[in-house]
């Protein structure tokens, strides 16, 4: 199959950046296609030493094509440094191309989420829990198409310049002074002075422009009718997308597959949908989460699997693997055509029985009742550790074969890989 995307089955971090990595070295093109910098993809190289990528596809170190997709909100300074991270780290982003449909987060968008969040909170309204990297305005800016700006107006440096003026003065009186006050200028965590910032775009600009590619689009289209593996790197999970997810406990861009066959109308039936889920859950973040482990075996489970967001460093919340929330992803995606399963080696790790939500009490589920959703839980022994050098399931403890052969049933897919520690070998296929 020459198209492959992959999906965050949960909450994000699932592992997507592990597995895209495993995959990417027959890879030619590997496309990033949603979200923005809130996104945390966590990879291991052959010297063992982390890379934590942001916006760029993970398969670029691999020497693949990177390409950032028309459906992903770029902020530039965040680019740049991860552009200049990876080169420090021995990777050359001299093949990445970033589609100039991609719209651009600006500081006025980090601002209004940091306000936000803090409005919520002085309201006594349960804050979303965001990233703080002005994800949703952005996209409030595209939707509103105003105040929007894209990639490629970056390219027209003094028309950039002034627009950039334009807009920035129009936020700062409708809803800096308006809305916030004139205290909040005085803020830096709130706004940076103009002058700083047409300092910054001014400098650097020139450094983006042979990146943005206009045939980005139609070189992920002629590689499939080649025949070319193209890899589609998701961000985020299906329960963070917008329309099918916890919303507003969500993200603002979409999560699931259909923004990537979007892209180049891929058809359903010429791509492998390949959604990743972690052998427990996880969640940062505010929001609904039926099997969250509220007892101190939650914290355990927490320090064993390093669960601190990639992103923020905020600790995740962390829960049993849910079944019907899983066969609910499949469902929203098109039907996953195979599962990989991360992190087995770590819910081994803990002595207490482990459980799987197969059904929820309540009968049938719908998304908007999700709160009220009652687990039904079904228990597995623990497995104990796992050595990381075994590459066949039947190496696994019965435990863990009888734990994943039950989610193979629960959810309807084969599961065709199953992560056992962070490095790109440590998996069983
Ligand atoms: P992503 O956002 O879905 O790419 O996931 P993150 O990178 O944010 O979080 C997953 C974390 O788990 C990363 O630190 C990975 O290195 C790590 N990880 C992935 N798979 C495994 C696994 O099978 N075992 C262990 N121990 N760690 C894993
Ligand atoms: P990866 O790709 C986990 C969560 C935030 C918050 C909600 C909205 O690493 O899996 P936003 O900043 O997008 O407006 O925040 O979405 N969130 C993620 N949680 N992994 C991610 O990405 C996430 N991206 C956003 O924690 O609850
Ligand atoms: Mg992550």
């Amino acid at each position: 199959m020459p198209a492959r995307i992959f999906v965050g089955i949960q909450w994000g971090d699932e592992g997507k950046g592990k597995v895209a990595d495993m995959y990417a070295p027959n890879a030619h093109i590997c496309v990033r296609f949603n979200g923005g910098n809130n996104a945390g993809h966590t990879v291991y190289d052959e010297t063992g030493q982390s890379i934590a990528l942001h916006l760029i596809p993970v398969g670029i170190r691999h020497g693949a094509i990177g390409i950032i997709g028309p459906g992903v909100v770029v902020h530039f300074k965040s680019l740049l440094e991860e552009m200049k991270y990876l080169l420090q780290k021995g990777v050359s982003c001299a093949k990445l191309m970033i589609s100039p449909e991609a719209h651009l987060v600006m500081p006025w968008h980090i601002a209004l989420d940091w306000a936000r969040e803090k409005e919520r909170s002085d309201d006594s309204v349960t804050p979303i829990g965001t990233t703080l990297r002005g994800i949703g305005p952005c996209f409030e800016d595209k939707a509103g198409r105003i105040y929007a700006f894209r990639v490629e107006e970056m390219r027209n440096k003094p028309a950039f310049l002034k627009k950039l003026e334009k807009v920035y003065r129009e936020k700062l009186k409708r809803i800096f002074i308006e809305k916030y006050g004139p205290e909040a200028i005085a803020n830096p965590k709130i706004l940076p002075p103009f002058e700083k910032l047409r300092a910054y775009f001014s400098t650097h600009i020139e450094r983006i422009l042979p990146h943005i590619r206009e045939d980005a689009l139609k070189t992920i289209r002629h590689a499939i009718e080649a025949g070319k593996q193209v890899d589609f790197e998701g961000a985020q999970g299906t329960l963070l997308d917008p329309d099918h997810g916890t919303y507003p406990f969500t993200t603002s861009g979409s999560t699931i597959a259909k923004a990537a066959l979007d892209l180049v109308s891929i058809s359903r039936r010429d791509v492998k949908i390949i959604g990743v889920a972690k052998a427990y859950i996880t969640r940062v973040g505010s929001g609904p989460f039926p099997t969250e482990i509220l007892t101190p075996l939650g914290d355990k489970l927490r320090e064993l699997g390093h669960e601190y967001g990639t992103t923020t460093g905020r600790p995740r919340r962390c829960g049993w693997f849910d079944a019907k929330l899983a066969r609910y992803a499949s469902y929203v995606n098109g039907g996953f055509n195979e599962i990989v399963l991360t992190k087995i080696d770590i819910l081994g790790c803990i002595a207490e029985p482990i459980r799987i939500a197969h059904d929820y009490q309540n009968g049938s589920f719908v998304m908007s009742r999700i709160k009220e959703m009652v687990p039904q839980y079904e228990e597995f022994e623990p497995w104990g550790s796992i050595d990381p050098d075994i590459r066949f399931r039947n190496e696994l403890p019965d435990s863990a074969r009888c734990y994943i052969a039950r989610i193979e049933t629960l959810t309807r897919t084969p599961i065709t890989s199953v992560s056992i520690g962070v490095s790109r070998k440590a998996v069983i296929i």
